[in-house]
């Protein structure tokens, strides 16, 4: 193991976990990535030291708390080179970001007869948002498919703008095939017909380097935990013009300026959609979080992942009966595959008992599993933290549970 990752692995203590009686090799970090000790002790800190609500009051606990939350966003704003802090919501997730953005651009602006353009490879949470939004409208949902090889149909795309276009959103990654997404190209193809676009960036943010200015993106959506840091926090950004002409999407305390029975008015961005009190702990912790990316540099993240991907996924290769679903050239370190006709879960279960952490199921991408005519897939995902000595131990599991079949 290299000292780099030797180093960073000290920072993460559940690593030094066992399976019954085997070393933990943790190899879902798509569904969410472990946390660094930084993450959890700035947690305990804040519980233990600056625990007041922010925003409310003049006491300095108070002025604290809010700092810590304010800080984080401007780190956010660093992270995404966005304009301003203002462009920087918290929400709970890339769900309720997506939904925001669905509830409050698509209620507001939709007509009937409108048409958003999604992807084939989009999980639910981009995906359901839109359709539930057809019991207000009538608007019809065009789906952009894929090549054998996980890529998206990019002439298709082009080719579903027309008058009736209102949206665009698709994902920066896919959490399945690990397609990585010609994002810019995208955007550029959408505005040229004026229509905004949303990118669910959730498994690209603690991936790759976004620039939101430079893709263009009117919204970006990812959530804390897949990023190293905690749970109950997720980003929307968006366009300041945009953002200015949606409507709330919740109602509540702190997005208000004035309340009075006969007519609110609300707060100015970014507080006009941060309805109640925000998860403002995590929130300031998530800074940690993104301090260890900075520090570690999402460059040396990105190779070193991409050299697990590879090696991994050349030693899988060598196994009879093996379907990777997802090849395409620009791939993030995410495998998914089937061996034979043994059921996901069932390879799961058994890798399980070796101590190796893998998803199994649809991964909240039914659309995508009926698109590949299989009912679901077993998922191995990178982190930084991962090493070459987990991937063979990954690949020597594998090899002894596919005995048992
Ligand atoms: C591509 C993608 N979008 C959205 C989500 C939803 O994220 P969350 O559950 O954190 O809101 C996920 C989670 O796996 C994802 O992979």
């Amino acid at each position: 193991m290299s000292q780099d990752i030797e180093k960073i692995r000290s920072k993460f203590p559940i690593l030094d976990s066992k399976i019954g009686n085997r070393p933990l090799v943790y190899l879902d970090n798509t569904a969410t990535s472990q946390t660094p000790d930084s993450v959890v002790s700035s947690i305990t800190h804040l519980y233990e030291h600056t625990k007041a609500n922010v925003h409310r009051g003049v006491h300095t606990l108070s002025q604290e708390a809010t700092d810590l939350q304010e800080a984080t966003r401007r780190q956010v704003r660093d992270y995404l080179n966005a304009a301003s802090e203002e462009e920087i919501i918290f929400t709970r997730g890339t769900t309720e970001a997506i939904n925001l953005v669905a509830a409050s651009y698509g209620g507001a602006f939709f007509r009937d007869g409108d048409e958003v353009i999604l992807t084939v490879m989009e999980h639910h949470a981009n995906i359901v948002p839109w359709q539930l939004l057809q019991s207000r409208h009538d608007i019809r949902l065009r789906i952009v498919d894929i090549d054998d090889s996980g890529r998206l149909d990019m002439d298709q795309y082009r080719s579903l703008f027309n008058d009736h276009t209102a949206f665009a959103s698709f994902c920066h990654v896919s959490n399945v095939l690990g397609t990585v997404n010609p994002v810019k190209e995208m955007v550029e193809i959408a505005h040229s017909h004026g229509v905004p676009v949303l990118i669910d960036g959730a498994q690209a943010s603690p991936h790759i380097n976004i620039d939101v200015r430079d893709i263009g993106a009117d919204f970006y959506a990812f959530s804390s935990h897949k990023m190293y840091g905690p749970t109950g926090v997720g980003i929307l950004y968006g366009r300041k013009e945009l953002l200015e002409r949606m409507p709330p999407y919740q109602g509540g305390g702190e997005m208000i300026k004035h309340v009075s029975f006969e007519r609110t008015t609300f707060a100015d961005l970014p507080f006009k959609f941060e309805a109640g009190t925000p998860d403002f702990i995590d929130i300031a912790a998530f800074a940690k979080a993104l301090e260890f990316i900075r520090e570690t540099g999402i460059d040396f993240i990105h190779r070193h992942e991409t050299e697990l991907l590879q090696v991994c996924t050349s030693e899988m290769m060598k196994i009879p009966g093996m379907r990777i679903f997802g090849t395409a050239p620009d791939k993030s370190a995410v495998i998914s595959f089937l061996v034979g006709d043994i059921h996901p879960y069932d390879l799961g279960l058994l890798l399980d008992k070796m101590g190796v952490a893998v998803r199994t199921g649809h991964h909240c991408a039914q659309p995508l599993m009926e698109r590949l005519g299989i009912p679901g897939t077993i998922r191995a995902s990178f982190a930084v933290y991962n090493t070459l000595e987990e991937v063979e131990l990954f690949i020597s599991a594998l090899k002894r549970v596919l005995q048992m079949f």
